[in-house]
């Protein structure tokens, strides 16, 4: 049976999501987006390479939700994107009106669909679309940690000259200013890159990796990052599709496990066939203890000030 996902918002980051899927032969896509023409211009273009990349997806634009019907993963990209000096919480007004109306359209459509969510900030988006589709916690996820990882990763590559495919990242915490990396659980073969590269070379990879969306949006100014955060969020559809299992960082819902209650934040979660499967609890330092603590914080702030004003 072929594999249906839809993905809301056709723009940068949703169109390339849509030609990763369609190239990887993962699934069908119907790629919706609230402007006229934007989806069906998009899907057909893409379509249209088929012969030429060799896949067989079938790809529908729309500005309707019907089509969505039945879908097994929804991957909601749509909102605004940041532009030079705004972090991502200053998206947080204009963006969880946009998640929550997706979401109240698309999940009574697809009530067993997996959710992934990536319209920034990450975090609090997720809880929106928790909220708003009542979907049991394992079906609501969130692409944040895949996207840094991803980002530790290839400066890790750069910096030892080593193939990426040797490399393995750790990340915890809220997509943003706060995240987390975990030097000592990030490798290259297995050797926590601690042993392999000097302190103050650590953390200015550190560094670049938490500054790694404001980075590119720096250079584009026009735009935000779009093609790792597409490839991020297909690696998650693609461990949910074949039911991989594989375990990457991801926002999470979690209910205690790392003294963290009610709150979506960045953990390593095995991601399969249900969504998240199991979240994997690792021993942290004090200090990693408190540094995911503040991250928590900051999360749960933007989320609590999104309920003052009664968004
Ligand atoms: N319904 C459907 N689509 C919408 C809606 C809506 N209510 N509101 C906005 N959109 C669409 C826009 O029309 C636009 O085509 O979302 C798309 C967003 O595309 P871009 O502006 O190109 O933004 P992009 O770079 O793709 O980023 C989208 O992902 O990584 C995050 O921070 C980023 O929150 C941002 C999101």
């Amino acid at each position: 049976m072929r594999n249906k996902v839809t993905v809301v918002g056709a723009g940068n980051v949703g169109a390339t999501v849509a030609q990763r899927l369609a190239e990887k032969e993962l699934a069908d896509v119907v790629l919706i987006d609230i402007v006229k023409g934007l989806p069906q211009g998009k899907a057909l273009d893409l379509q249209e390479a088929a012969p030429i990349e060799n896949h067989d997806a079938r790809l529908v634009g729309t500005n309707a939700y019907e089509a969505s019907e039945g879908s097994d993963v929804v991957i909601v990209t749509a909102g605004l994107p940041r532009k030079p000096g705004m972090s991502r919480g200053d998206l947080l007004t204009t963006n969880a009106k946009i998640v929550r109306s997706i979401v109240e359209q698309v999940a009574p459509l697809s009530p067993d669909a997996i959710l992934i969510i990536v319209t920034n900030p990450l975090d609090a988006m997720c809880q929106i679309a928790f909220q708003t589709s009542k979907f049991p916690k394992n079906r609501v996820v969130g692409m944040g940690g895949a996207l840094d990882a991803a980002r530790f990763r290839s400066f890790i590559a750069m910096e030892l000259n080593v193939s990426v495919e040797s490399t393995h990242a750790f990340v915890l915490g809220g997509h943003g200013k706060t995240m987390v990396l975990l030097p000592r659980y990030s490798t290259v073969a297995g050797i926590s890159i601690t042993e392999l590269m000097p302190q103050d070379r650590v953390d200015a990879l550190v560094k670049r990796t938490r500054d790694g969306g404001a980075e590119i949006i720096g250079l584009l100014k026009t735009g935000s990052a779009c093609y790792a955060p597409a490839s991020a969020a297909v690696e998650m559809a693609d461990s949910i599709l074949k039911d991989k299992k594989k375990i990457l960082p991801c926002a999470a819902y979690l209910q205690g496990e790392y003294d963290i209650h009610d709150l979506f934040i960045g953990v390593p979660v095995k991601l399969g066939k249900d969504g998240v499967e199991e979240i994997i609890e690792v021993s942290l330092t004090e200090e990693e203890r408190a540094a995911l603590k503040r991250s928590a914080d900051a999360v749960r702030s933007l989320i609590e000030s999104l309920d003052k004003m009664r968004l």
